[in-house]
């Protein structure tokens, strides 16, 4: 495996930008290959089988073709999904998506905390262990953000009926006196303002990208794959699907 070669990163569609950026941000000097599954976007309803497929066909691409040298599966339903099965068949470092239940439930004051997710991701067993092992003593809202992603895929994270829809989902939590909101899906970092909107500075937004950047970093150390040529870094990006909002967040990522 070559140091030189990129990080690839998936995801249903442009979500995992959310990821790329934290990605980017700590480690400047590595390429970086993104593929944004759009066409077949969005994941949270589909059977793990087919998330699966989907997940083997981006290998070919991500692997065969760039020849990556870890791969970000950045996005939690296509973790909860396929991750077990990557690991199995491909020998390369994979690092996933895990919402952050544990600092949500090691920080909560109030002892309930919400967390939006796709139906998919909740229906994970990554996800159960998560709960079990760190979130015994807490109150867990579940909220499926049922046509979030669809809204932030086509360019409207600031549209009202992402408002409308967010309002839905959080004014509920807000009542229950949830003091930590958990983003489970990579698609959601997008609209935070939006979510801001509602909630003010009440509570606290958890996104995990940040920490999953940071294992990204210790298993290229660890592997002794950190890039050391010293060249500029290359940002490549795919989609199976319109290039359309991916530039757009692209832009607004500066
Ligand atoms: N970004 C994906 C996630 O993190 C979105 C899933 C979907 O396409 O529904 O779960």
């Amino acid at each position: 495996m070559r140091s030189s070669a990129p990080i690839g990163l998936f995801d249903s569609g442009v979500g995992g930008l959310s990821v790329w950026r934290e990605v980017v941000k700590l480690l400047p000097h590595e390429h970086t290959a993104y593929y944004a599954d759009s066409a077949y976007c969005p994941y949270g309803q589909k059977q793990p089988g087919e998330i699966i497929e989907r997940s083997s066909h981006i290998m070919d691409f991500l692997i065969g073709q760039q020849q990556c040298k870890l791969i970000v599966v950045a996005c939690n339903t296509a973790t909860a999904a396929a991750i077990d099965y990557l690991r199995a068949t491909y020998p390369l470092p994979f690092v996933g998506m895990e919402p952050a239940v544990k600092p949500a439930a090691l920080h909560s004051v109030t002892g309930v905390v919400g967390v939006l997710a796709t139906q998919g991701t909740f229906k994970g067993r990554l996800y159960h262990e998560t709960l079990e092992r760190f979130a015994g003593h807490i109150q867990i809202l579940e909220q499926p953000g049922d046509g979030l992603v669809e809204l932030v895929e086509s360019g409207h994270a600031g549209s009202k009926e992402a408002q409308r829809l967010l309002e839905k989902y959080i004014r509920p939590m807000l009542r229950a006196n949830i003091d930590h909101l958990v983003l489970g899906c990579t698609h959601y970092p997008f609209l935070i303002p939006a979510i801001r909107k509602i909630t003010g500075d009440r509570i606290t937004i958890l996104n995990p990208a940040p920490a999953v950047a940071q294992r990204v970093k210790f298993l290229l150390s660890q592997n002794n794959l950190l890039n050391a040529s010293g060249d500029e870094a290359r940002h490549e990006f795919f989609s199976s699907g319109d290039l359309k909002t991916l530039r757009q967040l692209l832009q607004q990522l500066g």
